[in-house]
């Protein structure tokens, strides 16, 4: 991916870095087109504070992924022999020798062990510093950018450089080049001025599904409930099984929680027998849950209400994790527009009890999305899944095009700046 290599003298950089044992060049890591839908405000107020979550390369992920492969084949002897917290950790850690390759580099900017935030595993190293220092460090400069349509504004550079001698020992630092956002997969909701059908509301007569023999009620052909989604997939009549020992997590994402109370009505009108049962919440890195019903947001509701509408009385947990993509012009207080999954991985992955299955209805076009990001992303999911969960992840609501409603913005077209027409997937549904 790296075409060219630019090779810069630390002598330009800070004094600290000059006295550091490092070699003294910079070498590109980076670098991409000007990000589409994005305006570029100018340059990053040099004294605000910024997150870099810096990657350790994973250096038994193979073997893990081999672990995924097995256990997760009903055919295979393994299947259901899911790995522990510590078995997992041991596969993703990074070598000795990136941790010290690392913690060097930043003491040589003046950036002790004790303030470094670490994961679980070790396998990722967060660091909170002025974007002066951020830019020092990377030998970049970064930049305001707002986005064209909904105006969040993010501190983001299209290129970043590091040590040469790092190239063994830091995969990526991200956000710096990523301009993805966790973005609500809503539902493609829209209220017809005339009645789809003639059907009474409680009308029973059935109706086939073309090309699947699954039977459903004629209702279903206009109006999506719990009822319907449970015979579309073929799973009315399932009852769970281990409800003492099985869980469901949904994950919402910019600060969204669900209203306790809308999600009674909903009951009382579609799941009757799960009425004044609820489900618990956890809330990672700012996330919200004040239920203020003018402040609930519409892809948590329409998540909490169907994915525990239809797990019912499986008991759920809904995992609000903040970090919207916003811009205080303050100093003094970091402004968190971390990568969102990373942020959630983090949290989960630290956990000794995880959800057997957990559902994600956000997502953002995977080109968005730098490929070595995407792919650490995809292996922290892959880790999850070696600890036994199943994840599912929203694939878009516009087929294989870019999710655009409106023909007139369409955006199938690709960011490398050559502008070609392809479709777009959707990024985290994408992952392998
Ligand atoms: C479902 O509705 C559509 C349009 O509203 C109609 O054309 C179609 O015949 C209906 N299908 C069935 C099986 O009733
Ligand atoms: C069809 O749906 C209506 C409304 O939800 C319900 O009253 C009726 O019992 C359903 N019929 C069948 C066969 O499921
Ligand atoms: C739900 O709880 C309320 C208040 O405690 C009670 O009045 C009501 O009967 C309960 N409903 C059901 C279906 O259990
Ligand atoms: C609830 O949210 C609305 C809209 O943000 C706000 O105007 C109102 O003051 C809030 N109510 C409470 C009790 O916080
Ligand atoms: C890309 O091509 C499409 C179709 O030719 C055009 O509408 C769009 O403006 C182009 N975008 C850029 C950034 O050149």
């Amino acid at each position: 991916m790296l075409v060219h290599t630019l090779f810069r003298f630390l002598a330009a950089l800070s004094v600290a870095v000059v006295t550091s044992a490092s070699p003294s060049v910079l070498k590109l890591r980076q670098s991409i087109a000007p990000p589409r839908n994005w305006i570029d405000l100018g340059r990053a107020p040099s004294t605000h504070v910024i997150p870099l979550r810096i990657a350790l390369p994973q250096h038994r992920f193979l073997e893990l992924e081999q672990h995924l492969v097995e256990i997760s084949d009903p055919f295979h002897e393994r299947y259901g022999d899911h790995l522990s917290k510590e078995e997992v950790e041991a596969l993703i850690a990074p070598h000795a020798t990136s941790v010290d390759a690392v913690h060097e580099w930043l003491t040589g900017h003046g950036i002790q062990q004790e303030s470094c935030d670490r994961s679980s595993a070790g396998d990722w190293i967060t660091v909170h510093v002025p974007v002066a220092q951020a830019e020092n460090m990377l030998g970049t400069e970064f930049r305001l950018w707002k986005h064209t349509q909904d105006g969040d504004v993010l501190i983001r550079t299209t290129e970043y450089s590091l040590p040469a001698h790092l190239d063994d020992h830091v995969e990526l630092i991200q956000p710096t080049t990523a301009f993805h956002r966790a973005k609500g997969q809503r539902t493609s909701l829209h209220f017809s001025p005339t009645p789809a059908t003639a059907l009474s509301p409680s009308s029973d007569a059935m109706i086939t599904v073309p090309g699947s023999g699954v039977t459903v009620n004629a209702t279903c052909n206009a109006t999506i409930t719990v009822s319907c989604l449970k015979q579309l997939y073929n799973a009315d009549r399932y009852v769970p099984q281990a409800t003492k020992k099985n869980a469901i997590g949904l994950t919402g994402y910019l600060e969204q929680f669900a209203n306790f109370e809308d999600l009674q009505k909903f009951y009382a009108d579609q799941v009757p027998n799960a009425v004044n049962t609820s489900f618990d919440v956890v809330l990672i890195n700012g996330g919200l849950n004040s239920q203020n019903i003018s402040q609930a947001g519409d892809e948590a509701d329409l998540d909490v209400q169907f994915g525990f509408g239809i797990s019912s009385p499986t008991p759920g947990r809904y995992y609000s994790t903040g970090g919207r993509p916003k811009f205080t012009p303050d100093a003094n207080t970091p402004t968190d527009t971390n990568e969102p999954y990373s942020n959630w991985l983090d949290f989960i992955l630290a956990q000794k009890n995880i959800p057997q299955t957990i559902s994600t209805s956000y997502g953002d076009d995977e080109q968005t999305v730098p490929k070595d990001l995407a792919r650490r992303v995809c292996n922290g999911f892959a880790a999850l899944g070696a600890r036994g969960t199943s994840l599912l992840f929203s694939s878009g609501d516009g087929g294989v095009g870019d999710g655009n409603a409106d023909p007139a913005s369409q955006t199938c077209f690709t960011n490398d700046g050559k502008n070609q027409t392809k479709f777009l997937p959707g990024f985290p549904a994408s992952c392998p």
